[in-house]
């Protein structure tokens, strides 16, 4: 197959503690997980923080060497054929430096084609196009230092596209982004869907799946948790209402006495300032709101909502309410 297989991948971190460094901790960071993603389409890995999306990356990328399965990227794999995968494939892991930015856009590019070893004539023509690709095409004159991130972000797409390989992946790639920049991104991103590039993007931003990807798997504690289509996924929270209240200093003890109630599908808690957001999943609608605010006697309580469930709820209904 011409995309991405993975069978039983597992990757194992060994760190050791104390001072002679005598205990060994193990971080199983991916716990045998497999799916495959078809050539050209567009595939989210989503997950909470420390769910291992960039361990999954890494190995796939060549850049890790997995403990255990394999994989395979446009059917060589990544430990055997690592040279060809490397040759195959463009990557971003978010919030990376490596732009000069004393530079313009199309020095860089031009820098970077020259240590890719793009022929001369193919970059001529690849560089105007690419900056074009990715919006930049006005600007590509001015030194990278003058860029906002999300223009810098752009650039490092343009700059792995160089070599035009099939199999591109996008670790986190709008993190730090304001919100019109990672819009900008995310347009991008559709955009390389026309080059019928096969992307894996990774994400904890339900929405940013949900707008781009054709299916999503979502990982937490290194497990897969579900693989479906953003459709899918909404469908599993359907029947399901999210009350959300505001409380001024919720004890622990209080969110696991909710937490433990019938009533109560899952849960997650959202720190903010001064308050704190409780988000009750339930399959009982409104009428869940008198149990829980008796649950909540004594303490401040704020604006109370019930509302439809979102694709995000689908997201902390199976990560178990970890947000
Ligand atoms: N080099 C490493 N050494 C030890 N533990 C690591 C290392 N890299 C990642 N981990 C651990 O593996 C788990 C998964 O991390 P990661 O793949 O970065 O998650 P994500 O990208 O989903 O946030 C986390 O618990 C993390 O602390
Ligand atoms: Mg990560």
């Amino acid at each position: 197959m011409q995309g991405i297989e993975i069978d039983n991948l597992k990757r194992v971190f060994r760190t050791k503690l104390g001072v002679f460094r005598r205990t060994v901790k193990e971080i199983v960071a991916v716990d045998d997980i497999s799916f495959s993603i078809q050539p050209g389409e567009l595939f989210g890995l989503l997950g909470p923080n420390g769910a291992g999306k960039t361990t999954t990356v890494k190995m796939l990328a060549t850049l890790l060497i997995p403990s255990g399965g394999s994989a395979r990227v446009m059917g060589y794999d990544v430990v055997r054929d690592a040279r060809e995968v490397q040759k195959n494939i463009g990557f971003i892991f978010g919030g990376e430096r490596g732009l000069y930015w004393r530079l313009s856009g199309i020095d860089n590019l031009r820098y970077f084609a020259s240590l890719y070893h793009v022929e001369p004539d193919v970059s001529r023509k690849r560089i105007p196009y690419l900056l074009e690709l990715v919006g930049l095409k006005e600007r590509g004159n001015e030194r990278v230092e003058g860029y906002s991130r999300g223009m810098k972000q752009r650039l490092h797409v343009a700059r792995t596209l160089l070599h035009d390989p099939p199999v591109l992946f996008l670790d986190e790639p709008t993190i730090g982004l304001d919100p019109v920049g990672a819009r900008e991104f995310r347009q991008v991103i559709k955009s390389l869907q026309a080059e019928h590039k096969t992307i894996l993007l990774t994400t904890h931003y339900m929405f940013e799946a949900d707008a781009l990807c054709q299916r999503v798997a979502v990982i937490n504690h290194g497990k897969l948790a579900a693989m479906d289509t953003p459709e899918a996924l909404k469908r599993f929270v359907q029947d399901l209402s999210v009350i959300e209240v505001e409380v001024y200093g919720i004890p622990a003890e209080v969110v696991e006495t909710i937490r433990g109630r019938e009533y109560v599908d899952s849960l997650a808690v959202e720190n903010q300032e001064q308050k704190q957001l409780l988000l009750v999943h339930s399959f009982r609608g409104s009428q869940v709101v008198p149990s829980l605010l008796a649950d909540l006697n004594g303490l401040r309580v704020g604006r109370v909502q019930v509302r439809e469930p979102t694709l995000e709820d689908a997201y902390v209904r199976l990560v178990g309410g970890e947000v």
